[in-house]
């Protein structure tokens, strides 16, 4: 038996239980995993409330380091005593030790300690889609990039400046906008307090933005919309704030002939040769220093609840790590 953090129904954070799980053998295909550090993301929330259903009782989580303990039939990607770490469904990452796919595994470097794995996986390959795959961003560009000082957000405000691009960084309060210009935003917007459909007008001079990379959702949707130059990209990526409303199609004629596209990394890293290089291209830019990853919060992976807590109410900055 294991620990792990256990919900038996949908809820808040007082759902997350601290049980003793029985683990089991890997099966054809999958591998045990002890972890050493597990990562903290905003769709955990998604699953714990019940946006997303899960089968009960579940261990949530999506993102974990550590080292390979036992291997089931047909494995080959890795080995027994390999450092690794994922992303990826199904969930059950909260948990000392788990049986998870083989196929999601990628073996870490050795520039990359599990710490900074668990923190950077899910959130990193997800700014490398976002920026590089899903709209892939010009040096000389300039765009609008929601919850900077997020976990997704500071990974992503460093590779964008890192690949030429300007960067306009919204934020929830002062002391987020003093860390997301630390890390790469030109312009930080407080959209708490500023218009930042005005303010996106006034810095590109009227033009607009090619892209919006948007993981706030309901209370930004619309009006990122507004922020696109003709023929613009709105990237809705998440729902921190609460599911948009619905689209009505006619408003992307009425913005300027726009796209918008609701992505999940998973299917930018669905197939093996995707999945090592949207990992390599993040370790790439770890090892080469041009994105440093912040983590900001440490907790005991029992003390989840308060994670999830302080995550929701927006306390939290850069990457967030659970520690078994
Ligand atoms: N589609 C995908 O494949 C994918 C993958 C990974 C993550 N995501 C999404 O990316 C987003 C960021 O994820 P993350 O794990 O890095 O989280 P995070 O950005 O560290 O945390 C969410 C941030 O959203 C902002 N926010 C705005 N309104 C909020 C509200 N009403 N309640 C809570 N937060 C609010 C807060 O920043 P301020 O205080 O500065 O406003 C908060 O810190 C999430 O929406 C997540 O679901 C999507």
């Amino acid at each position: 038996m294991v620990h792990a953090i256990r919900i038996h129904a949908n809820g808040g954070p007082e759902v997350l239980e601290w049980e003793e799980v029985e683990v089991g053998d890997p099966g054809e295909g999958e591998i045990r995993v002890r972890h050493t550090a597990v990562g903290l993301n905003y769709i955990d929330t998604y699953l714990r409330t019940g946006a997303r259903p899960l089968p009960m009782p579940a261990v949530l989580g999506m993102e974990g380091a550590g080292v390979v303990e036992a291997l089931g039939a047909g494995v080959t990607n890795v080995a027994v005593g390999d450092r690794i770490a994922y992303a990826d469904m199904p969930p059950g990452a909260y948990a000392e030790e788990r049986v998870m796919p083989a196929r999601i595994a990628v073996k870490l470097p050795d520039g990359v300690d599990d710490q900074t794995a668990a923190a950077a996986m899910l959130k990193g390959m997800t700014a490398q889609f976002l920026i590089r795959q899903c709209f892939r961003v010009e040096p000389g560009m300039t765009v609008l990039l929601h919850a900077a000082a997020g976990g997704v957000g500071l990974i992503a405000s460093q590779w964008l400046n890192h690949l030429g691009v300007t960067v306009i960084g919204t934020v929830g309060s002062p002391e987020k906008g003093e860390l997301a210009k630390a890390h790469g935003v030109h312009h930080v917007v407080s959209y708490n307090t500023e218009n930042f459909v005005e303010r996106v007008q006034e810095i590109t001079d009227g033009a607009g933005v090619p892209v919006v990379y948007d993981g706030v959702g309901k209370d930004t949707f619309m009006d990122s919309m507004k922020c696109l130059s003709p023929l613009g990209m709105l990237v809705t990526f998440g729902n921190a704030s609460g599911a948009p409303d619905p689209l009505v199609l006619g408003d992307l004629s009425t913005y300027g002939s726009i796209f918008v596209t609701r992505p999940m990394l998973f299917h930018y890293t669905a197939t093996p040769e995707a999945l090592a290089a949207c990992a390599n291209d993040l370790f790439d830019v770890i090892a080469s220093g041009a994105v440093k990853i912040e983590i900001n919060q440490t907790y005991a992976l029992k003390d989840t609840a308060q994670a999830h807590i302080d995550l929701e109410a927006r306390k939290t900055t850069g990457s967030t790590v659970l520690l078994p």
